[in-house]
């Protein structure tokens, strides 16, 4: 698996470098990123009275989901600039009482003193150089029977063969994508077992202009046919996964 080095940490913690592309609600984007908010919907039993620690919060897009859902969330992020605006958004969308907001690195967590009964990473699993120690730390904080939600990149995926490795992979070197079964058996190292995984987007509306269009069209044919995939060899496909487990020991 492609190793990230230190210095993507350095990267992420930095001023006007992740918040400058990292717009998962505009333009196409949103139309792709949504669907992991809908398969959470449609599939996740959040219970109002539960505790989520989220990892890797960015701009607030599953802290405030959970919020909204009853529940109390603790945000976590290295960038303190979007940490900022993830409280501006908490605030506009009425639930900035319901998350606590902090400053921290997933490989660390010691600022982090209470268990959760969820904690998820949600696209950051990609960007977090050592992924093991992170897990370790992130399976520490959950609660016996309770829950890790995770999205990551298949190394499998169109997106990443064709798209990310020919066009912009080489050019910033600050994420990388997940081998089949990589991911199950970190987990289960750090016992949490897989129970569900779905695949969002085997086409991913993105490039220039003259790219993101017409696969802007084809994505949305691809949603009027499957919002979201459960067969594992369309998963492998997809531009993402976003699934959960539950902490066993
Ligand atoms: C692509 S964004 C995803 C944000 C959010 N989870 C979402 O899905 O909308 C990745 C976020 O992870 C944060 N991040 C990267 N490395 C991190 C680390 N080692 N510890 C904590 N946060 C990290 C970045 O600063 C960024 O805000």
């Amino acid at each position: 698996m492609q190793s990230l080095s230190n210095d993507t940490k350095k990267y992420f913690a930095a001023e006007k470098t992740v918040s400058k592309w990292w717009n998962p609600t505009e333009g196409t984007y949103r139309f792709h990123y949504e669907k992991e908010l809908q398969v959470l919907n449609e599939q996740f039993p959040v219970n109002k009275d539960w505790k989520i620690l989220d990892v890797g919060t960015g701009k607030g897009r599953f802290a405030i989901y959970f919020a909204k859902n009853g529940c109390k969330v603790t945000a976590l992020d290295i960038s303190e600039e979007m940490l900022d605006i993830a409280r501006q958004n908490a605030k506009k969308e009425g639930v900035a009482d319901k998350i606590t907001f902090v400053l921290g690195d997933a490989e660390d967590l010691s600022n982090i003193k209470q268990k959760y009964d969820a904690v998820c990473c949600m696209e950051a699993l990609d960007h977090i150089p050592d992924v093991e120690k992170a897990l370790s730390k992130m399976s520490a904080k959950i609660r016996l029977g309770g829950y890790f939600l995770f999205t990551y990149v298949p190394e499998t995926s169109l997106y990443w063969k064709l798209y990310y490795n020919l066009f912009i992979g080489k050019k910033i070197g600050i994420a990388r994508a997940y081998p089949d079964n990589y991911a199950a058996e970190l987990f289960k190292k750090n016992d949490i077992a897989i129970k569900k995984l779905f695949g969002i987007g085997v086409v991913f509306p993105t490039g220039p202009k003259v790219l993101k269009i017409p696969l802007y069209a084809l994505a949305r044919l691809e949603k009027l046919i499957k919002p979201y995939y459960r067969n594992p060899s369309f998963i492998r496909r997809c531009t993402h996964v976003i699934g959960w487990g539950t902490k066993e020991n």
